[in-house]
């Protein structure tokens, strides 16, 4: 119940205004932020790395409505692809973008989120790293993968997010499975209308068995985005019967999100990938992870009473 009242409020602007300016916010959004900063962020890539645990970074920076911030977000990729190269960590760290921190919902946002995320792509690419698309709400999603198409002409590597929620997502795995794509599989982290997606958690559950057996099976690599033990214990399932070997396919978590679990995965000899956001725009990100569980709500709520 509390879920889609959370979402809505994600993009709210009064109410960010009122919780990002709250300072008892702080500590929560801390359990899911790697900082605001670049050195910050690096610092965190340089501790995973040494648990063994390789990341996919996210320069905070969605929902923006102006085309000056869309420089401004591509830029930061840039500087986040230089930092990479200079520290010598392309090989450990890939970075994910979300395509409308580019500029994809502004006025004629398709070809401008393109033209931005091309520099950034060729960058990587130059500093021996990658990029995979987040996938946002249902309505980005044609435009996502057209722009992941394009990209993929000069740029393979280029990754993708599909959403077991959505209903077509089954034909997208299809589609996307074949030789030398990359695809993230996750449940879904955005409020959808029944007319596009599964409402009910056991639905979701279900859809996302199906696409992963379509992307074990196909020749791609697979990355599975979830912290849900039993999609954790099918995956390996399924690897053992197609004959995936660890890096042949990956885990992937969100920083700050079942830990335990992932050096679990790590000291089996599985390939694992933290997600790891940066940034000051933390706001939406943060109302996401709260969404996915009442506990961290509850949490949150505990630290604001308890101060
Ligand atoms: P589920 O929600 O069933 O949770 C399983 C268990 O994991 C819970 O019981 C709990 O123990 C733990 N858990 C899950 N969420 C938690 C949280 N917030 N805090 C604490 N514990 C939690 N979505 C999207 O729409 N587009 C995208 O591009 C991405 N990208 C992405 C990258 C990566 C690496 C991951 C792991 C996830 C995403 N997501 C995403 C988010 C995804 O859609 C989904 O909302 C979350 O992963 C939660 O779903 P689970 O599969 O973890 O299962």
């Amino acid at each position: 119940m509390l879920g889609p009242v959370l979402l809505a409020a994600a993009r709210s602007d009064s109410i960010r205004r009122l919780v990002s300016a709250a300072p008892i916010t702080r500590p929560v959004v801390d359990r899911y932020i790697a900082g605001e900063s670049l050195d910050q962020c690096l610092e965190s890539v340089r501790t995973l790395a040494d648990r063994g645990i390789e990341v996919t970074i996210d320069f905070l920076g969605e929902d923006i409505t102006q085309r000056s911030e869309a420089l401004r977000n591509r830029d930061a990729y840039l500087a986040l692809t230089e930092a990479l190269a200079a520290e010598g960590l392309g090989e450990r760290a890939e970075m994910s973008v979300k395509l409308s921190a580019f500029g994809q919902a502004l006025p004629g946002g398709h070809e401008l989120a393109l033209a931005n995320v091309v520099p950034v792509v060729e960058a990587a690419a130059e500093a021996g790293t990658t990029v995979t698309l987040d996938m946002e709400d249902h309505t980005t999603v044609d435009s996502t993968l057209a722009i992941l198409s394009e990209l993929r002409r000069s740029h393979p590597e280029t990754g993708a997010v599909v959403q077991s929620y959505l209903f077509r997502t089954e034909d997208d795995c299809y589609a996307l499975a074949g030789e030398g794509s990359r695809v993230r599989l996750v449940k879904g982290a955005y409020n959808e209308p029944v007319e596009v997606a599964h409402q009910d958690k056991r639905e979701v559950d279900l859809a996302f068995v199906r696409c992963l057996k379509i992307l074990m099976a196909g020749k791609g690599y697979p990355m599975i985005g979830s912290h849900d033990p039993r999609m954790v214990a099918i995956t390996e399932e399924l690897a053992r019967r197609h004959g995936r070997k660890p890096g042949e396919y990956e885990f992937q978590m969100l920083y700050g999100i079942r830990e335990a679990e992932q050096d679990r995965l790590v000291a089996e000899g599985h390939r694992m990938r933290a997600y790891i956001p940066y940034g000051t725009d933390w706001y939406g990100y943060f109302m996401r992870r709260l969404a996915e569980r009442p506990a961290n709500l509850a949490f949150f709520l505990r630290s604001l009473v308890s101060r």
